[in-house]
């Protein structure tokens, strides 16, 4: 089997954090939410993965994995560019592909538990094609399947205004090459895309088996801010203590956390996991990093309350405020005005920013 990690798409509802990279780069506790994709894929035993490039700067998908080789599997880059649908990337891939059964995961999605049993599922059935499926309490968001008491498939609608069932499409397919003639007899949807719900529902309407798979673990679409963020709480919950870095006297740490190489935790500092800091971070003196907190490398937070945010990496925070449930992106930095005149909140906020004061 081999696999087929979508990097394209525009990522317009997570701007600006997609004015510097994909979206499916976003990290999520410090890392890169594809890197999450690419392990399950490998964790499955499939080491030949396809990895589709939109127009985004598809460069830094190409810097962070390379060749695939430090990540133990071997990685054949395809070019979609413009984002026309899932099932228009799946289409691109079809030569990598040949007449190999494959797994298809978007790499703006999160599982846990991974892919393996689903894999072996397909490898060993009998069925043209294979979903995985998630009870979520606003199906309507996602593509929906419908299902007769057997568990079979009776219907797959994409973001339906009325869905049949809270059953949601996840972002991980299985196809054998039967998929690719059903692609191209596919029509662009309402929102100019061609829809792999479409292709898996004609799939099954062609009389053949379509297998649905309903995941037990939960599942994230990291497709909006408040996703990024509870994803971002989904990965801490299941941290594991290691401390690389300095805590200096007088500061202390509760729950778990992780704190890694070359980052100081200065005196009268409070950190309560879950929490990750990564490398060379300075935080303190008398800061409170609390729950659920990400915080990239190199950055400084001096003073002032944090607490279920995601800080990229490189920021400065010295503004003496508590933030809560925020998204900070690279090189931001958060100061005070209190000693400045005129005073008030004096901000330099880049396209799509959003800000609540
Ligand atoms: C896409 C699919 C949808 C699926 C979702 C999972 O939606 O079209 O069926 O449920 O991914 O992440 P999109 O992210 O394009 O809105």
């Amino acid at each position: 089997m081999k696999g087929l990690i979508l990097a394209g798409g525009a990522g317009t509802g997570l701007r600006p954090l997609t004015h510097t990279g994909p979206k499916q780069l976003i990290p999520i506790a410090n890392k890169p939410n594809i890197l999450y994709c690419l392990e399950d894929v490998r964790d499955a035993g499939i080491t030949e993965i396809g990895v589709i490039l939109g127009e985004n700067m598809p460069e830094k998908v190409r810097e962070l994995l390379g060749d695939g080789s430090s990540f133990g599997v071997s990685i054949t880059y395809i070019v979609q560019g413009a984002p026309k649908g899932i099932a228009h990337a799946v289409g691109c891939a079809r030569e990598f592909m040949g007449s190999d059964p494959f797994v298809v995961y978007l790499g703006d999605n999160l599982l846990k538990g991974g892919i393996r049993e689903m894999a072996e599922e397909f490898s060993k059935g009998d069925a043209e094609a294979q979903v995985a499926l998630c009870r979520v309490p606003k199906p309507q968001r996602f593509g929906v399947a419908e299902l007769d008491e057997d568990g079979n498939i009776i219907s797959l609608v994409e973001k339906p205004k009325e869905p049949k069932s809270d059953l949601a499409l996840v972002g991980i397919y299985f196809f054998r090459e039967s998929v690719f003639p059903i692609i191209d007899e596919l029509k662009p949807s309402w929102r100019n895309e061609l829809e792999i719900t479409e292709a898996i529902d004609n799939i099954r309407k062609a009389g053949n088996l379509v297998r649905a798979h309903v995941v037990s673990g939960w599942w994230k679409d990291t497709g909006r801010p408040e996703d990024i963020l509870e994803a971002n709480q989904l990965i801490l919950q299941d941290l594991e203590t290691s401390i690389d870095g300095d805590i200096e006297e007088g500061a202390r740490t509760s729950g778990n956390v992780r704190i890694e190489k070359g980052s100081r935790i200065l005196s009268g500092s409070v950190i309560k996991g879950p929490v990750v800091i990564g490398k060379n971070c300075e935080i303190g003196p008398d800061t409170y990093v609390g729950p659920y907190t990400s915080i990239g490398d190199s950055t400084k937070i001096v003073g002032g309350e944090i607490e279920d945010t995601i800080v990229v990496g490189d920021c400065i925070i010295d503004c003496g405020k508590r933030i809560v449930h925020s998204l900070i992106g690279k090189h931001s930095k958060i100061l005070s005005s209190e000693d400045e005149k005129p005073a008030g909140h004096r901000l330099i906020i880049g396209e799509n920013s959003s800000v609540m004061i």
